[in-house]
This record gives C-alpha cells, structure tokens and sequence, in this order.
C-alpha cells in the first residue's frame, strides 16, 4: 500500500485502517533511532501512523525552535521505506486554534531535572502528545528512552487520565562511538561531536558501578575531565517512575540522565542502572 500524507484532521480520519493502530509521534528529522521506534510499532500494529510536526508549545523563547531542522521530503522517504501506511504532518495553524486556552499540565515531576531546566517543556510535549492521541487513536504509542523524562511523564499522563493507549519505550540508538542520535546532533561541529562523547563516556563509568554514591562519583569525575566547551546543565540518578533523585539506600533500576550543551547545541542523554544486591541476582 502506498503512503498516505495527511495534512489536517479530516485527512487523517478518512486514513484511518482497521485492526490495531500504532502511532510515532516525532518532530521530524528521522533518523535511524526513528527507524527503530517504526520497527517496534510495525511489529505490533496492523497501521503504523508517524506524526510529523515541530510543536511550538514545547520550545523556551530561547530555544531553537526556528532553527530545528525540517527535513520532510527525506523523512517521507525514510516512512516509505519503513513500510509506515500512514504520516500525519499538520500545520501549526490545522494543530492549534488561534484562540486556545487549554493545556495539559505536567505537574512536579515536569518542573524537576530537564524540566528545571526548561520551563514549560513538558507541558507543550504533553498538551501536543494528548492531542495526537485523541486525533490518531491509536492502540499502541512508541517513545524513545532516549527522552526518557517524557517517557515517564507520557506514562504518568496515560495513568492520571485513563487514556486507553499502551506505551511502548524503545532502547536509545547509539553511534559506534557511543554518541546518542538526535535530530540535534547535525548542529554539532567535528570538534564539537568529540566534546560531545563525554555525555555517554560519563554515562557509561556511572552504570559500571552498583551504589549510588559510586555511580554519581564516577560519572561525574569523566564530566569534571570533559572538555572546557561542554557545559553541563546537570547530572542526576533519578527513579525511572518519578524522576526524583534516588536515596543513598536505594535498591533497583535507575536512571542516570545528564544534559550539557556544547556550544550552542544542548544536548541530552541517560542510561538505566541497576543498583544495589539485585545487580547480581
Ligand atoms: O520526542 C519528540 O520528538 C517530541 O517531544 C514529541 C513526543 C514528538 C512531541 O512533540
């Protein structure tokens, strides 16, 4: 079956296939972390929908949503050979009523680590990811972990507000150097890419070790040795469920997230680590 584009609602309605619906919703600039969120939801829907849209609500004032790079023609290449049936890629004006007023809050946990650093993050992914859902309907929804504090808070917003949808984490892809992909990444320089390994060199001395005292003191000692042009906005080992940093005494999976820019591209990643006797089991 060819691939529908659907560019507004009624498009997308009259899409619509039988049996299960998985969606994709990215901001563009596919890559082949991407390629592996389409993958899981190919393998577990009989539609797989991409939504293509760079959400304005979720960008700071001072953040690059301008710049963000739109590259549609070869993300529609990169659906058609990933076997997508459906891409829904609306306008701002056909996804947002010039006179709205409503928006999903995303409560604490939005205001805490990357949301302390970007204020109104979350809320603009949450109010955009809940209109997503109520246009496409799907099944199934396939996140990257790779944004890992959404991913807990998308899971959180389906919980809180009996959203009948299934939310499936797919792993973070990864350079053979370690570098995490991101859209954001074409921003970085030759220089700035090796400043870059840091974050996941980090990462990795962190989930090499077993308590959270150790895990912090490692990851953190590879960042002190970074580079003067990385500039870390922050290093947390958090619970994967609530975000907040985990105890000394803590037992079980955590995340270890880390965020920096590099010159002016900002950059983020984590890893999760499992602390504590369970390590072992
Ligand atoms: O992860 C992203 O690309 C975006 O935050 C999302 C989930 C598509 C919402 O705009």
């Amino acid at each position: 079956m060819d691939l529908i584009v659907a560019g507004d609602r009624s498009e997308l309605a009259k899409a619509r296939g039988e049996g299960r619906v998985a969606l994709v919703p990215t901001m563009g600039a596919l890559h082949e972390g991407h390629r592996s969120l389409i993958r899981a939801a190919r393998g577990r829907a009989d539609q797989v929908v991409v939504s293509v849209f760079v959400n304005p609500l979720q960008f700071g004032p001072n953040e690059d949503f301008s710049r963000y790079p739109r590259t549609f023609d070869a993300d529609l290449e990169t659906c058609r050979a990933e076997g997508v049936d459906v891409v829904f890629a609306p306008s701002v004006e056909a996804m947002y009523q010039p006179d709205r007023q409503v928006e999903v809050t995303s409560g604490r946990m939005g205001t805490i680590v990357e949301g302390a650093c970007r204020p109104g993050h979350f809320d603009g992914v949450l109010t955009v990811v809940l209109k997503l859902f109520n246009l496409v309907r799907p099944d199934l929804a396939v996140f990257g972990q790779k944004d890992a504090q959404q991913l807990a808070l998308i899971r959180r917003m389906v919980a809180d507000l009996d959203l009948p949808i299934e939310i499936l984490g797919v792993p973070t892809v990864r350079e053979p150097d370690g570098l995490a992909l991101s859209s954001r990444n074409r921003y970085l320089s030759a220089g700035d890419r090796q400043v870059a390994l840091s974050l996941s060199r980090a990462l990795l001395a962190g989930v090499a070790r077993s308590t959270p005292a150790e895990v912090r003191a490692a990851a953190r000692a590879v960042l002190d040795d970074a580079p003067a042009e990385l500039a870390v906005d922050y290093l947390a080992l958090v619970d994967p469920a609530t975000f907040t940093e985990v105890p000394d005494s803590y037992d079980g999976e955590a995340v270890l997230a880390v965020a920096a820019k590099v010159g002016t591209t900002r950059l983020i990643d984590n890893m999760i680590v499992t602390l504590g006797p369970r390590r072992s089991a």
